[in-house]
């Protein structure tokens, strides 16, 4: 039903641990970070979970992909969608096209089942963001975003959706009223607190829940990489 890879795609990897060793103790953190989030809501399904943070370049995108993976490895179907329609990189992470993609679907011009594509990791599809539109966090605030939504959870176990920095450009505040669940990104030695704060503050102001904080690029001690906080 969905796009096969085509055999040009498979070369041009980029490496992600879960996918390529999911037996490190960098993968064992984000199964830890997974067996968070789904604890983290007792009474409400998390089905559909946004990941962002608050500057460019603190690790969203690496979180969401392999947060991806730990669930789609615990047999979920999972979709992973790129809305970061600004600067998007989840179809070089999977290598899969992004000709058609999330932008394609909300301005109507493909079907949904033409725009996402299988990956290597069993149960886990992307849709890609797409072409580049002109006017992003319209297309993220339409109804056609609203629709695709309730479409995606009858179709999908978890959808998990990749982010701009939610201090730069209002897209992400917008999706995180539209999800169960929504995670910060800080990293480690670099995100300043009070951008932390301030992000933490728009998060908990957005109907969506403010799950926890993952702190990216923790310098281990011994085999420990990734820690998670909640709230
Ligand atoms: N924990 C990590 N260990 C090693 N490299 C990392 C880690 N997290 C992120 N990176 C690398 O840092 C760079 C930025 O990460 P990523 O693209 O995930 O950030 P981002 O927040 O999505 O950035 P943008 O705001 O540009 O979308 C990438 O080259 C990525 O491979
Ligand atoms: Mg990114």
């Amino acid at each position: 039903m969905y796009k096969k890879k085509d055999k040009s795609q498979l070369n041009n990897k980029r490496s992600l641990v879960t996918k390529w060793n999911s037996k490190s103790p960098i993968s064992e953190q984000y199964r830890t970070i997974r067996t968070n989030i789904q604890f983290s809501a007792v009474d409400a399904e998390i089905k559909t979970l946004l990941v962002t943070s608050s500057s460019a370049g603190e690790g969203k995108s690496t979180t969401a992909a392999n947060l991806a993976v730990v669930f789609a490895q615990q047999g979920n179907k999972v979709l992973l969608v790129d809305a970061d329609l600004r600067k998007p990189t989840i179809h070089h992470t999977f290598n899969v096209q992004n000709a058609i993609g999330l932008t394609s679907i909300l301005t109507k011009k493909k079907e949904l089942f033409e725009a996402i594509s299988e990956t290597e990791v069993k149960s886990l599809f992307v849709l890609s963001s797409g072409p580049i539109p002109p006017n992003p966090a319209e297309l993220i605030s339409s109804e056609s975003m609203k629709v695709l939504l309730e479409c995606l959870k009858v179709e999908f176990d978890t959808i998990i959706f990749d982010t701009p920095p939610i201090l730069a450009v209002a897209d992400a505040h917008i999706l995180a009223n539209r999800c169960d669940g929504s995670i910060l990104v800080i990293l480690s030695g670099h995100t300043e607190n009070k951008n932390a704060s301030k992000a933490k503050e728009v998060l908990e102001s957005s109907s969506s829940n403010l799950l926890g904080a993952v702190l990216n690029k923790k310098k281990a001690k011994a085999d420990e990489d990734y820690y998670y906080y909640s709230k």
